[in-house]
């Protein structure tokens, strides 16, 4: 999926009430706007050089008589205030009709691209910094805003405005008009080669905005660390480099684009006075009165705003256009895949079978980190995997989770292949117990129900089993403290309590602990077991750990040795081998 120009006036085509009725205005304003400069210069012919006109003509037939200058003077002045009043509400509420379209417009492509975000799947999501989706989201879309607002409302109006600019010139005198309508677009020509530059200086000062917010948000996240580590001079000062580099950029764009658009008015008051100087020759050696020439005087400079703003839409486009390509960097990111008819072998079942068979994974399609592997665990068993630190049981936990999409070989629910059952559904009915969860800055309530509504039991139900009662009762507010940015205000080991009662309240049909118990102490956990046991009496369930107490109770034993299962057998027969485990277990002897 991407987005091109054409989907964006596809749906600014939507609003085509609010499109036509602004574009009516838009066309009434520059109907009036037009005779405007004309009537003032008209009043130095008629009334200075005494030369009787239409102004002065029409006016006598209207009050039956003759009148003082001051009198027509008078009468065109509060008619020209009148006219440009109009045209100031006129302009005012076209482009407030003009500014709905594309926020609305902007907004959509906003929410487009925060759905796209949603659905991306994590494989693809790993790949990009959340700074670079940040400025995409912010930046980017807004540059494109810029855009919109300016080529929707400004070109109407301006291109109208010349139009008829062009036209009351025509009248006046045709061969000046042609000179000055002709030689204008090779000043519009001129400077658009400028905006090519300077959209290219953008480019680069976009992108080094996005480096510098990568680095600020990673600094400021990992922030605790960082200054625990006493690193805080070496992260900051990289944070500092790259404010440094978005400076230069901002520097060289800045004054860059600031030039172009200086030099783009040098070159329009060249032609100005180009203009002013024909003129003024016609008016020498032929019969264009003064009068007229100051009216064309005016109109050059009624000119020169809609040609300047049909030059800003030019440079609008150029930023515009990078900033889609950048958009759709987002829309590339690919999205998990949703079956058409998933089937769903947990929905009458209160747990599941599950079998591995010859599962082979890799994060970067070069190094495989599961080679292999085969597995066969009956519903209701409980399994432990077991290995080094790195050798892969996190990755097959994920897999197994549906957090990724399979590679090679096959993870069966009741023989049911996870290719026909869906990701979605895996997730939903398969929980996995991460050993340090993300929290959200919200109460303990909020984290462990995720926002779903659950009875005041189960909620009892599941803190009693995680061993959290009395932690939360030593608590002044209870369920309802704030735990603070990411959980700051909570121990490892509550964390841990939290993610344990969170899967009791969501009492999916598989768990998986990964570590889950790693941060607390020997008679704590064993509390928390023995509250687990009877939950997960049925319940098919994967145990990863590093500690003999955690595995004992296990039906079957697996060893991860470097994505290879390298052993495996009853928990009896296994830890009876002496020795076997002496490097991935912890009280074993
Ligand atoms: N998201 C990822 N992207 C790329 N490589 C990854 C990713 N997650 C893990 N790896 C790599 O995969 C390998 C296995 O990691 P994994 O987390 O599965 O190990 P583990 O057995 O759970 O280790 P530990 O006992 O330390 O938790 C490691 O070499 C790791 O560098
Ligand atoms: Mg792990």
């Amino acid at each position: 999926m991407s987005l091109t120009f054409k989907d964006i006036f596809k749906e600014i085509k939507k609003y085509k009430k609010e499109l036509l009725l602004a574009n009516l205005v838009a066309l009434f304003a520059v109907i009036i706007s037009t005779p405007v400069p004309l009537l003032m210069p008209l009043l130095v012919d008629e009334i200075l050089l005494k030369k009787p006109g239409i102004i002065v003509n029409s006016l006598n037939s209207i009050f039956t008589s003759t009148h003082e200058p001051y009198f027509y003077v008078f009468i065109i002045l509060f008619s020209v205030l009148a006219l440009r009043t109009l045209f100031f509400i006129l302009n005012f509420y076209q482009t407030k009709l003009f500014t709905i379209i594309s926020k609305n417009v902007t907004y959509k492509i906003r929410q487009e691209l925060l759905s796209h975000i949603s659905k991306v799947s994590l494989k693809d999501f790993e790949f990009v910094g959340t700074g670079s989706i940040t400025s995409k989201l912010l930046i980017d879309v807004d540059t494109l805003d810029d855009f919109l607002g300016s080529a929707i409302s400004r070109f109407v109006i301006s291109s109208l405005t010349i139009i008829g600019v062009g036209f009351v010139l025509l009248m006046i005198h045709w061969q000046l008009a042609l000179f000055i309508l002709i030689l204008n677009p090779f000043v519009v020509m001129l400077t658009t080669k400028i905006a090519r530059k300077v959209s290219k200086l953008k480019k680069e000062q976009n992108r080094a905005y996005e480096i510098f917010s990568e680095s600020l948000s990673e600094a400021l996240e990992l922030f605790t660390q960082i200054k625990s580590l006493n690193r805080e001079k070496k992260f900051f000062s990289k944070v500092i480099k790259d404010a440094k580099n978005m400076r230069d950029n901002s520097i060289k764009f800045g004054y860059k684009s600031d030039g172009a658009s200086r030099f783009s008015f040098l070159v329009f008051l060249s032609g100005f006075e180009v203009f002013r100087a024909a003129s003024i020759l016609v008016v020498a050696y032929s019969d264009l009165t003064i009068g007229l020439m100051l009216a064309i005087f005016s109109y050059l400079w009624v000119m020169m705003s809609p040609i300047q703003e049909i030059l800003n839409i030019q440079y609008a486009y150029h930023n515009a256009q990078i900033s889609l390509r950048r958009i759709n960097k987002i829309f590339a990111l690919h999205v998990e895949e949703e079956l058409q008819k998933p089937i769903n072998p947990f929905v009458d079942n209160s747990t599941n079978k599950i079998t591995i068979k010859n599962l082979s994974f890799s994060y970067d399609d070069r190094k495989n980190i599961l080679k292999s592997i085969d597995m066969e665990i009956e519903k209701g068993k409980k399994i432990a995997i077991i290995g080094a630190s790195g050798s892969g049981k996190t990755t097959l936990a994920h897999l197994l989770v549906g957090l990724y999409p399979l590679q090679e070989g096959d993870i069966l629910f009741d023989d049911i292949s996870s290719k026909d059952i869906g990701l979605s559904l895996i997730r939903e009915n398969i929980f996995l117990v991460l050993q340090s969860p993300q929290l959200f800055n919200d109460t303990i309530a909020k984290n462990l129900t995720f926002g779903a509504t659950v009875s005041k039991e189960e909620l009892d139900f599941a803190i009693n089993i995680a061993q959290l009662r009395e932690f939360i009762d030593s608590l002044e507010e209870g369920l309802d403290t704030q735990i603070g940015r990411d959980g700051v205000k909570l121990s490892g080991g509550q964390r841990q309590r939290i993610s344990i009662a969170r899967m009791v309240l969501k009492n999916p049909n598989i768990v998986i602990l990964d570590e889950s118990t790693s941060a607390l102490d020997v008679h704590t956990e064993l509390k928390l077991f023995e509250g687990l046991e009877s939950y997960l009496k049925d319940k098919t369930t994967i145990i990863i750990a590093h500690r003999l107490s955690t595995i004992r109770n296990a039906d079957y034993i697996y060893v991860l040795e470097d994505g290879v299962i390298s052993e495996e057998g009853s928990s009896k027969e296994l830890l009876e081998q002496e020795g076997l485990f002496h490097d991935y277990i912890k009280g074993y002897p």
